[in-house]
């Protein structure tokens, strides 16, 4: 087969790893691709959202399979584009990802259909968030409505900065129009935890669940970037929570989509709060997460290949999906000032240092003219490993990572320490 992956994040870059160890699999392509990927893939100069661009390549080079790595092209329809001309492409098309671009439509179907979730109101009058604002108590949750790149949640504790906040996003534009509608939402507390399924709209399949951590530095602190680590599993999951969330999230949640005329394909993230042993969802994402993929694909057994046609085919209820029952630590090095401004162009060294059963996943890379590997964005790569539990995978990954070294690289130093 040949297969295109639509991409150049490290989760991209996981898909094409994991692509490249089906013996199904002859060709993999990667558009636009990442230096790391070049081993295992033929880079493809075509951004993400040129849909003409993808559909022309994908039809003169005869794919077999496309995969959709992000959020954007998925919004844009490029699933409803290849489908229409008849190209096989794994992910929800334009009107089911709408479960992650418009978080009002997510809330309202989940309130209809009593998914647990916290309450929300949307709004497109600012005098009206404002007010209804000042009758809520901290912390305050407030969203934009559309897509804003991992970065439309905003948290305040205090009702003067909650106020800023949704000026900003509604009368500033900060956001530009993915602001025009925002959600106020209810603050839960609890363990968070990520939690995907493959679907062919009828048949739901778990897979393993990570935890992310979303904030710059250690312990948590500083600001939210798209994640800076992960580990599966997490050590408070166990099977029973599984099928409390299968039964009361994952599940019905497939049904109301194909209920409300917007059948769901492909991968579905549930990011989940744990209260008290209850989960509820805070958002859903119409594909895997990064750098959860990271953790949760070196964990699969299955051939990917046979689980995406199986999606594609709805024929998910065919095959048996099965995990390693192992352990996974991803740890990202960013460049220095990510999430704020950064510098790119460093030289990476010491990528042929680690051992061999480190995998490392680049994200914002791209090769010189001479052939070396130079830092191209905020997350850089991410080094992960596996483990007979988390404590031995934690300690491979902390042991290699220095290893690997750019002028003003940072990571953090507390992924997957648990108790
Ligand atoms: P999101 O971009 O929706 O993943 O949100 C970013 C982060 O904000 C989440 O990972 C949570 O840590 C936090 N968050 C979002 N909504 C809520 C909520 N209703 N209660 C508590 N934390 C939340
Ligand atoms: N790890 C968060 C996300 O992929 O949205």
């Amino acid at each position: 087969m040949k297969t295109l992956v639509i991409g150049s994040g490290a989760r991209e870059h996981t898909l094409v790893w994991k692509l490249a160890q089906s013996p199904k699999v002859k060709e993999i392509y990667a558009a636009p691709g990442n230096a790391g990927m070049a081993k295992e893939a033929q880079i493809v100069d075509i951004k993400v959202d040129d849909n003409e661009g993808l559909l022309k390549f994908a039809r003169d080079n005869r794919i077999d399979l496309t995969v959709v790595g992000p959020e954007q092209p998925l919004a844009n329809g490029i699933v409803d584009l290849f489908s229409k001309n008849g190209l096989a492409i794994f992910g929800p098309d334009q009107k089911a990802a709408e479960i992650e671009s418009s978080k009002v439509f997510a809330a309202e179907l989940m309130e209809k259909h009593g998914i647990p979730c916290p309450h929300s109101d949307a709004f497109t009058n600012f005098e009206k968030a404002r007010e209804y604002l000042k009758l809520q108590k901290s912390p305050f949750v407030i969203k934009t409505d559309g897509l804003a790149a991992g970065k439309g949640v905003i948290i305040d504790l205090s009702q003067e900065e909650a106020l800023k906040s949704l000026t900003n996003i509604m009368q500033n534009k900060t956001f530009g129009k993915a602001g025009d509608r925002v959600v106020i939402q209810e603050h839960l507390e609890g363990r968070e935890m990520s939690f995907f399924v493959f679907t062919d709209g009828k048949t739901v399949a778990p897979t393993v669940p990570a935890c992310d951590y979303k904030r710059i530095f250690d312990w948590n602190k500083g600001p939210n970037t798209g994640g800076m680590g992960s580990y599966s599993p997490p050590e408070f999951y166990n099977r029973v929570l599984g099928d409390i969330i299968m039964k009361t999230i994952m599940e019905p949640i497939i049904l109301a989509m194909a209920d409300e005329g917007r059948p769901y394909k492909g991968a579905l993230y549930g990011g989940l709060m744990i209260t008290n042993k209850v989960p509820r969802v805070i958002e859903f994402n119409a594909r895997l997460g990064d750098p959860e993929a990271q953790v949760v694909l070196p964990r699969l057994k299955t051939d990917l290949v046979e689980i995406m046609l199986a999606v594609v085919e709805n024929r998910l209820d065919k095959i048996k999906i099965e995990f390693e029952n192992n352990a996974c630590v991803g740890v990202v090095i960013a460049s220095g000032g990510y999430p704020g401004p950064y510098t790119t162009g460093f030289t990476v060294n010491g990528l042929d240092d680690v051992d061999k059963d480190i995998m490392v996943f680049h994200a914002g890379t791209r090769t010189s003219p001479e052939g070396q590997v130079l830092t191209s964005g905020g997350r850089v790569l991410t080094v992960a490993a596996t483990g007979k539990n988390l404590s031995e995978a934690r300690k491979k990954v902390y042991q290699n990572i220095t290893r690997i070294k750019f002028e003003e690289c940072y990571y953090r130093k507390d992924i997957a320490l648990v108790k």
